[in-house]
């Protein structure tokens, strides 16, 4: 057992998908992973193991934001091993010809501040994503019809920005979407040499206002944990 985490030692799997939201995690076990267990409930911080197409894979959820998250990445990855991690996420859209409902894996996660700031303090280090894993997930995204996207995105310390220079700024330097998280699970990836990846569906836009109708979310929801598993085990 860690601080956050009740799992015993050899419950969690070398490779963990990381929806934000815990109800998320327990949902994609039960739809995609053979006999589930709850390995974690800590603070309600649900955490699964199972296996698909017989490759062991824990879903546990990493709250919002980057202090949350690094929490449960360091923890998976320092104390139970934790070799892939794939975040599942959403995010907002930057850029007129990407559309709510498309899949963005992100290449590269830039951020104003993460956790590690403290750590990298003048160096503007560049979190990027395992290639072999976003090329994985590109393909497997073509399974799903999904229309999906690769580049840049940004991730913000908070969901209500007050910074509309900042937004214009990335849209104009071809970020393609902003989530809360990324950069931090990318920098984490780094300092321990594992694998990791975001693949985000749009679910708001910044430019056009529009939003993911909420009967839509659990598909696409679902289109992001099937590339994720598939991109893992390529
Ligand atoms: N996640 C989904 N949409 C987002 C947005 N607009 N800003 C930050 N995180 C998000």
């Amino acid at each position: 057992m860690t601080v956050h985490i009740g799992a015993e030692p050899g419950q969690i799997a070398e490779t963990v998908l990381m929806p934000g939201d815990p109800l998320r995690a327990e949902w994609a076990a039960n739809t995609f992973l053979d006999d589930p267990v709850c390995v974690n409930r800590v603070r309600g911080m649900l955490g699964f193991t199972g296996t698909w197409k017989g490759n062991r894979v824990t879903i546990h959820g990493s709250g919002m934001g980057m202090p949350s998250l690094s929490i449960y990445a360091n923890e998976l990855i320092r104390d139970y091993g934790a070799k892939t991690l794939i975040r599942i996420g959403s995010c907002g859209a930057m850029q007129e010809h990407v559309g709510i409902r498309d899949v963005i894996v992100a290449m590269t996660a830039s951020s104003l501040s993460t956790p590690s700031r403290g750590i990298f303090r003048e160096l503007n280090f560049a979190p990027c994503a395992d290639y072999g894993l976003l090329n994985a997930a590109v393909e497997a995204a073509k399974g799903t019809g999904a229309t999906c996207h690769v580049g840049g995105i940004y991730s913000s310390d908070v969901f209500y920005d007050e910074r509309p220079d900042l937004t214009e700024m990335m849209t104009r330097h071809g970020i393609l979407g902003v989530e809360m998280e990324a950069a931090e699970l990318y920098n984490l990836a780094a300092r321990h040499g594992v694998r990791a990846l975001a693949v985000l569906t749009v679910s708001d836009h910044l430019l056009t206002q529009e939003a993911l109708p909420s009967e839509d979310r659990q598909s696409s929801f679902g289109d992001m944990v099937q590339i994720a598993l598939e991109a893992a085990f390529s």
